[in-house]
């Protein structure tokens, strides 16, 4: 039995881990021969996406505990404290307030802010869309190009991305993130100086890849601009939470959309930030995309523990997590449209959940964030899915999958394969079943006991399906809202801090004190053997 998560002293958790106990011989697809009701009980629905979480390693017990050791926590409590504006993010003294940028009803701290940045950034929007804006040659605006990484990037990337079909303008926006010049020299090449706006996005405006690229393409710009020397203010526009540094750059107040401290990078999609999102689908669609968020917020906030998306989704992470010692999550989209949101999903939950150290200053002695992963369907089942199915421990995953695209044969063949992979991680396939149908197809019984074992399939790994209708803004709004509200609900049961990332820095240091010795800039520090060796292979290679 698990005794070791205890992240409180209650009860609970033992009671938690003697019932796991007691799962040992639970099948799922046996529980749902003795319950005909089970995906009726075990599912539910809000904000237009219908989570069914009946074909996991759970009973009515399991969910009665895992709400019980939330209300232990008081999850209720610290969600109402989240969007209260409360200070949360406790080891920067300040709160989370991503559910403020598209709080619609006029009432969320910060609003009068937040209004006037949305409406400063419905000008510009408008301003480049309806070709007003103009370079320095006096073209108007085809391309832009979003600078930034981490949250400044993959958040407007995959939503630019996953709703280009509402792309009605002129508009086509780039995402340039690597300090590998590989990455900016691909779109510059695509591209024509002068209809071109690069938008700078930096909270913090000091992102090492960031300012190269910002910098690079500068550069690219006084040269390849003819006709007209290069106007800062035409090509330019920065979303930052230090303008002062945008204005060293170049870049004029009036270019400068604001970010503030109290919304953490990988939820800044929903700010500003998120302006290549909305120069590309238009102002109305980026609101959509907000209301649909809102609306999944309104649901965190208000919904019993064991009615809330979020919530149930955190407490299964849990219990595999924490009571079947599963290390990683799969995130299975069966929507191309959702093809970046795997890799977005890294970020939100490894970099808000990642952590060793509880909101006691404790070390943590247990499990925190599992390492998530995934990519776009079907294209994972030619690949790792052999892993899901056969491999030696379970990998919990979320399918998502959208009902009604319109009339497409090939959407109802990616249907169908979605709802066969959770099927057969469910019930797999049994020896015995196997070598029978070899044997009658005329396998000796020795030959087909062998092959049985190889072929056989474990079953009972667990699964949710997250459906769908029709894939809109306010669909994806409220799905990225609901993996926001679940790490967060995580991390209140994990009691650490959600929305800190001190991890990141060790590296950034350490890159600039390698930087000073691979190109010889002054006094410089001694590495480890391996780090100096490294280091003279590349003075090497570039003799
Ligand atoms: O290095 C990690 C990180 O700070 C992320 O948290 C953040 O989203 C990203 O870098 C980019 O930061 P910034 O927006 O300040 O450039």
């Amino acid at each position: 039995m698990n005794k070791t998560f205890k992240p409180s002293d209650s009860p609970i958790w033992d009671e938690l881990a003697e019932h796991r106990q007691s799962m040992q011989d639970f099948r799922i697809a046996k529980a749902f021969n003795e319950d005909p009701e089970r995906f009726n009980k075990l599912h539910l629905n809000t904000a237009g996406l219908t989570l069914d979480y009946s074909k996991n390693l759970v009973t009515g017990e399991t969910i009665s505990l895992l709400v019980k050791a939330a209300e232990n926590l008081k999850l209720q409590e610290k969600i109402h404290a989240l969007i209260a504006g409360d200070k949360v993010n406790v080891t920067e003294d300040r709160p989370a307030l991503h559910t403020a940028l598209r709080d619609f009803s006029g009432n969320a701290p910060f609003n009068a802010e937040v209004d006037a940045a949305f409406s400063r950034m419905a000008e510009l929007v408008q301003q480049v869309r309806s070709g007003q804006w103009t370079g320095s040659t006096g073209q108007g605006i085809t391309n832009v190009v979003n600078i930034g990484i981490g949250g400044s990037h993959l958040g407007p990337m995959m939503v630019t991305d996953a709703l280009k079909g509402f792309n009605q303008g002129k508009v086509r926006c780039h995402f340039v993130s690597n300090i590998d010049s590989t990455d900016i020299h691909s779109v510059l090449e695509s591209i024509d100086p002068e209809t071109t706006l690069f938008i700078i996005c930096s909270k913090s405006f000091t992102t090492l890849e960031t300012l190269q690229n910002a910098k690079t393409v500068r550069t690219w710009l006084e040269a390849k601009l003819t006709g007209a020397s290069l106007d800062v203010s035409k090509h330019f526009l920065a979303v930052t939470a230090k303008p002062e540094k945008a204005g060293e750059f170049g870049i004029p107040d009036t270019n400068v959309l604001p970010m503030w401290d109290w919304v953490g990078g990988r939820y800044s999609l929903w700010s500003a930030i998120g302006i290549s999102i909305a120069l590309s689908i238009g102002m109305e669609n980026f609101n959509k995309l907000r209301k649909g968020a809102e609306v999944m917020d309104r649901h965190f906030e208000s919904s019993a523990l064991n009615q809330n998306l979020p919530v149930i989704l955190a407490l299964l992470d849990i219990w595999y997590a924490n009571y079947w010692g599963t290390q990683s999550q799969a995130v299975l989209p069966y929507c191309h449209h959702l093809r970046y949101f795997p890799e977005f999903l890294q970020q939100l939950a490894m970099e808000s959940n990642g952590k060793s150290v509880d909101l006691n200053n404790n070390p943590v002695t247990y499990p925190t964030a599992p390492v998530t992963w995934g990519t776009v369907e079907t294209n994972g089942q030619h690949s790792f899915h052999q892993l899901l199915h056969q491999g030696t421990g379970f990998v919990p995953a979320d399918f998502i999958a959208e009902l009604n695209p319109g009339d497409d044969e090939h959407h109802t063949h990616l249907l169908a394969n979605c709802l066969a992979q959770s099927n057969a991680l469910m019930n797999g396939k049994a020896h015995n079943d196997i070598k029978q149908e070899l044997v009658i197809k005329g396998m000796t019984e020795q030959d087909a006991q062998h092959q049985a074992m190889h072929r056989q399939i474990p079953g009972d790994r667990p699964s949710n399906t997250i459906v769908f209708d029709r894939f809109t803004p306010e669909i994806l709004g409220s799905l990225i809202a609901l993996y926001e509200h679940r790490v967060f609900a995580q991390s209140v049961i994990w009691n650490i801090n959600a929305f800190d990332q001190f991890g990141v820095e060790l590296g950034k240091q350490i890159s600039q004190e390698v930087y000073k010795k691979l190109v010889n800039d002054g006094p410089n520090v001694g590495f480890d053997a391996s780090t100096e060796g490294l280091i003279a292979l590349y003075k090497n290679a570039k003799k």
